[in-house]
């Protein structure tokens, strides 16, 4: 395998699992026991699942869909892993094919505002302080036809590039900048929430946010150190832990 050989660091990943065909890979580590530093990777997913229980279709041996188990991670890290993901991901696509990606709050991935990367981080308490983490991560790379509902606002590295991506070698250097950086992120989880804010290009716009099926409308102010949305509205500050957001253009 490709991705194998493109590996640099060789002792971050306990088990590596490869599927032709799978529900979701997401799915399988959350009934799977012994996920710590196990990556699953899917060439085609039968039940992709998005934020918001939408689903996630990406076209057979296009994409890049794979999930990362980690066990004994520390609750109060969890939010932090919403600025380390994206972080390492556009770190990925800056050194490989220098791509300098945006990050929409929570944690999508956008080009010219178009969207070609998803996450979902899962969790279920192990313990008082622990958790068992499933970091998935839907990349589209080489897909260049998307159904018409989404096609105005989504986009692949293959469109944004004009050339093939080499998903393994890709997926290669996105492991090797999160072993590279984890035990800096253990001990300085901060670092990754500047860097976050830096990409992060809705702050300080106007934004509407679905929440729970209300709207919201007003000034993107922050995200604060737990990762929540800052909204100055007409009238007051709110919080959000989650929802769906859209800048408006005036
Ligand atoms: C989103 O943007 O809504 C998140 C999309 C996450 C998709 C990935 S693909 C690999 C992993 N397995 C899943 O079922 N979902 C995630």
């Amino acid at each position: 395998m490709e991705f194998n050989q493109s590996l640099q660091n060789k002792n971050f990943l306990r088990e590596i699992e490869y599927f032709e065909e799978i529900d979701s890979t997401n799915t399988y580590l959350k009934n799977s026991q012994n996920i710590d530093r196990k990556l699953v990777i899917a060439d085609y997913q039968t039940a992709g699942r998005g934020r918001f229980n939408r689903k996630w279709i990406s076209q057979k041996g296009e994409n890049l869909t794979f999930s990362i188990g980690l066990e004994k991670f520390k609750i109060n890290l969890l939010t932090k892993l919403n600025f380390f993901i994206p972080i390492i991901l556009t770190k990925a696509l800056e050194t490989t094919l220098n791509i300098k990606a945006d990050i929409k709050w929570p944690n999508d991935l956008l080009y010219s505002n178009k969207k070609f990367c998803g996450m979902l981080i899962e969790n279920s308490i192990e313990s008082n302080n622990l958790a068992k983490v499933i970091i998935g991560i839907g990349l589209n790379c080489n897909q260049t036809e998307f159904p018409d509902e989404i096609s105005h606002r989504t986009t692949s590295l293959k469109l944004i590039l004009n050339q093939f991506i080499n998903r393994e070698k890709l997926l290669a250097s996105i492991i090797d900048l999160f072993a590279d950086n984890w035990n800096a992120f253990l001990d300085n989880p901060n670092i990754f929430y500047h860097l976050y804010k830096m990409k992060c290009t809705s702050i300080g716009k106007e934004i509407s946010l679905l929440h729970q099926d209300r709207i919201y409308r007003g000034l993107f102010l922050d995200v604060n150190e737990n990762g929540e949305l800052v909204l100055q509205t007409n009238d007051e500050i709110l919080i959000f832990n989650s929802g769906e957001i859209t800048t408006i253009k005036e």
